[in-house]
């Protein structure tokens, strides 16, 4: 395993993270998680050399913090352990952002909601402190509580103890900056993909020259660049791989493209002795900016895989081969879809 800082502070994280999502269960997922072998695939992570673990409390509402906690008991120190504030359900405080599993839920980057937000997860994750304190999504109007008064509320917590460096999530290039003239932030997390690759334009070159770890999800595009969804795959009403917005390559003609072209990286597989998820994850964590790949699991076997990325190197040779594929892709694929899921 390879590790880096998160920004400037002193949290040395695996380049590979775990995202605890799937864990957490709940329908958009397609299928409750067995407790027993989320809790392996945690330990397994840990065997791996993976110390950084991603969860929120909105993964399957409290339930994927409490089982890192479960993990967590008399280990502490093994842990990096990144969540984030600022979606809200308890009542209507915020700006109403979506429905998620039937509940209503709000942005609200309030210091009350963030208040009790914290206080909460401290308690799901058992612990005094959380490592990394992320912003799940910034805040909107109606209710848009300014970025200067959240950073007040988060370096707060840091100065109480309660939180050790802060982060954030799916910002706009401007809201980056705005948060970063407000106070110290280490980590921007936005979804980042061989297939999504927004981030390129203004996200990795800011960061970058800021000198802040860049946290990427979705970088398997939640199993589709595994190799393991077919033609025949089917997903439950109301999981994330049917909604055709948040994942346009599930659809079948997408799909079928996408499937061609990892059939065609086959050899590549095999030259370099990895499987596919492998070849995504060491061709994510290789692109300019790109310091940490987030990779979902919930089975053992597939943290270990994943993890083992970090160890696989990409020659000139391969990564031109897979982004002359990606160019061909993209050509394609830009006719069909909305302009800012791939780079022109
Ligand atoms: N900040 C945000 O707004 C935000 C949004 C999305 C995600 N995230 C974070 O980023 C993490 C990663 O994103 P993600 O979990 O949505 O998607 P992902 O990492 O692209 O995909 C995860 C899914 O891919 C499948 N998978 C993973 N490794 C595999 C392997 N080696 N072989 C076969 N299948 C494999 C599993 O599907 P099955 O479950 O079907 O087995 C797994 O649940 C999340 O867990 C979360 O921590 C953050």
């Amino acid at each position: 395993m390879r590790y880096l800082k998160l920004g400037s502070s002193d949290l040395n994280a695996s380049v590979i993270g775990m995202g605890a999502w799937a864990i957490g269960g709940g329908s958009s997922w397609g299928s409750h998680v067995d407790d027993d072998l989320a809790i392996q695939t945690i330990e397994k992570a840990l065997d791996m050399g993976i110390n950084f673990f991603d969860t929120a409390p909105g993964y399957g509402w409290g339930h994927s913090e409490k089982l890192l906690g479960r993990v967590i008991q008399g280990r502490r120190d093994q842990f990096i352990v990144a969540t984030k504030c600022g979606l809200w359900w308890d009542d209507q405080r915020g700006s109403f952002f979506t429905v998620l599993e039937g509940r209503p839920i709000y942005r609200s980057l309030r210091p009350d909601t963030i208040a009790i937000e914290i206080e909460r997860s401290l308690k799901n994750l058992n612990t005094d402190f959380i490592d990394l304190y992320q912003i799940h999504w910034p805040a909107v109007e109606p209710e848009k509580t300014p970025i200067a008064e959240t950073m007040q509320t988060l370096t707060k917590l840091i100065d109480e103890g309660k939180v050790r460096a802060i982060g954030v999530c799916n910002v706009s290039a401007d809201e980056l900056q705005q948060y970063l003239d407000c106070g110290k932030v280490v980590t921007d997390q936005f979804r980042y993909s061989m297939l999504y690759r927004e981030a390129e334009q203004e996200i990795l070159p800011l960061c970058q020259r800021h000198g802040i770890s860049t946290l990427t999800y979705m970088s398997l595009e939640q199993g589709l660049l595994t190799g393991k969804v077919t033609m025949d795959s089917v997903f439950e009403e109301g999981d994330f791989r049917t909604n055709a917005v948040w994942n346009p390559w599930y659809s079948p003609v997408n799909r079928r493209r996408v499937i061609d072209l990892l059939e065609g990286w086959q050899p590549l597989c095999e030259k370099l002795n990895c499987n596919l998820s492998q070849l995504v994850l060491a061709w994510t964590l290789a692109q300019d900016g790109v310091t940490h790949a987030l990779a979902g699991a919930r089975r053992p076997e597939q943290i270990e895989q994943n993890a083992a990325a970090a160890d696989l190197s990409l020659d000139s040779q391969t990564l031109q081969r897979i982004n002359q594929d990606l160019l061909e892709i993209s050509a394609e694929l830009a006719q069909q879809q909305s302009p800012r899921v791939l780079p022109t």
